[in-house]
């Protein structure tokens, strides 16, 4: 199987999977407990139909969004990931210029492996910064000073971390950051040769944004969980996510909200922006799926605050339904880390293409040339 065989997020997985060391496939793939959000979060989409218009002239169509002040010429972003240099020797610079050729948002996570200084170098477009609250203050001034001189556009505070996830696959594989050298994973880097030569012959793993501060996950070996549930602040609450809106003093989104009561709370504090997520179904299995979530959310404040749909997106259709609910924009994280994993930059070009192409197949087919004519009008739940 070679790139140009990867038609759709499936292909991308199973190449991913063939490249890539058990443990970091399955950190990616996995969700919490038993994954039924995981999964939730992609079959909630075939609870809604899409119902056509036809004759409507569509030969040019325009799926340009704003979001948070941010001119997007497609309606997807790449979601904020961490670790990326552990799926591809290229990281965060591949998914960078990738989003960048396409015109539209990177998000670049406090657990990236490539700075925030060099991501905006190389990558004109806008770009997000997901934001975990550390114990150490610190820290978190360093991090948000850090996206504010390197002019990231827009901050999000992550909000559904609180504790570590469940993920079971990671508990299994024994998965740690910097990954931990053990008679079974080096069994199975020694199985992966070419991921394997990358990583060993190229820089040395780091979190640059974390590793002047903490040691937990940049030096000694932590899970992801493990590191959620010691490094970050468990007391956080609405006061402290207003005084940091108003410290980073722009765009700014909360990360991770499913409740009504929360959005509510979120247009309160100052928010331009939330991003309706439940981390991917890695945090708290059996949570709603953002999907199911959307429409009444959109309902309490989605016309003071831009609603973001994040998580189980897989393909065109699917953006096309997220956005007939009310929301502004999808984004995604396994939709381009498989393709990343797969192909490099080359792969996330791939993935990003595939789905712009899906998107304006499916506008035309739906018989809209702008995202602003779908409306609820256009689905029937089943
Ligand atoms: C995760 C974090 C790092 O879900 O976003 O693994």
């Amino acid at each position: 199987m070679r790139l140009r065989d990867c038609h759709n997020f499936g292909d991308f997985r199973r190449l991913a999977k063939k490249r890539l060391p058990g443990p970091i496939f399955h950190y990616i793939d996995g969700g919490a407990d038993d994954e039924v959000t995981y999964r939730r979060n992609t079959t909630a989409y075939d609870s809604v139909d899409l119902v056509p218009n036809v004759l409507r002239g569509v030969e040019t169509v325009d799926m340009s969004v704003e979001v948070m002040g941010q001119k997007l010429d497609m309606p997807l972003y790449c979601a904020p990931t961490a670790l990326q240099r552990l799926f591809h020797h290229q990281g965060e610079r591949a998914v960078a210029r990738a989003a960048s050729k396409f015109g539209t948002m990177f998000g670049v996570s406090s657990l990236a492996t490539v700075t925030v200084e060099e991501i905006a170098d190389l990558a004109p477009g806008p770009k997000l910064f997901q934001f975990y609250f550390h114990k150490d203050r610190g820290l978190n001034d360093a991090l948000m000073e850090r996206a504010r001189a390197a002019a990231f556009n827009v901050m999000a505070l992550t909000v559904d971390t609180i504790t570590g996830g469940n993920r079971e696959r990671d508990l299994r594989t024994g998965f740690t950051t910097p990954p931990r050298l053990t008679p079974s994973s080096l069994l199975s880097f020694a199985a992966h040769p070419g991921w394997a030569w990358n990583f060993l012959t190229g820089e040395k793993f780091d979190m640059p944004h974390l590793s002047g501060h903490v040691r937990t996950g940049t030096n000694l070996p932590a899970s992801v969980g493990d590191y959620f549930s010691t490094m970050l602040d468990q007391s956080m609450t609405w006061k402290d996510a207003e005084k940091l809106c108003a410290q980073w003093g722009g765009e700014f989104a909360l990360k991770g909200i499913m409740s009504v009561e929360d959005a509510k709370k979120a247009v309160d504090i100052g928010c331009t922006g939330i991003m309706v997520s439940n981390h991917g179904g890695r945090q708290l299995d059996g949570a709603r799926a953002p999907f199911d979530q959307l429409a009444e959310i959109c309902d309490a404040v989605g016309d003071q605050v831009d609603v973001i749909c994040e998580g189980g997106i897989q393909r065109g259709t699917h953006i096309l339904k997220a956005l007939s609910v009310g929301a502004k924009a999808v984004s995604g994280g396994r939709l381009y880390l498989f393709a990343l994993a797969a192909a490099g930059q080359q792969g996330v070009e791939r993935a990003l293409l595939n789905m712009r192409t899906e998107i304006e197949r499916d506008m035309k087919l739906m018989g809209v040339t702008k995202l602003s004519e779908l409306s609820r009008g256009n689905l029937r739940w089943r």
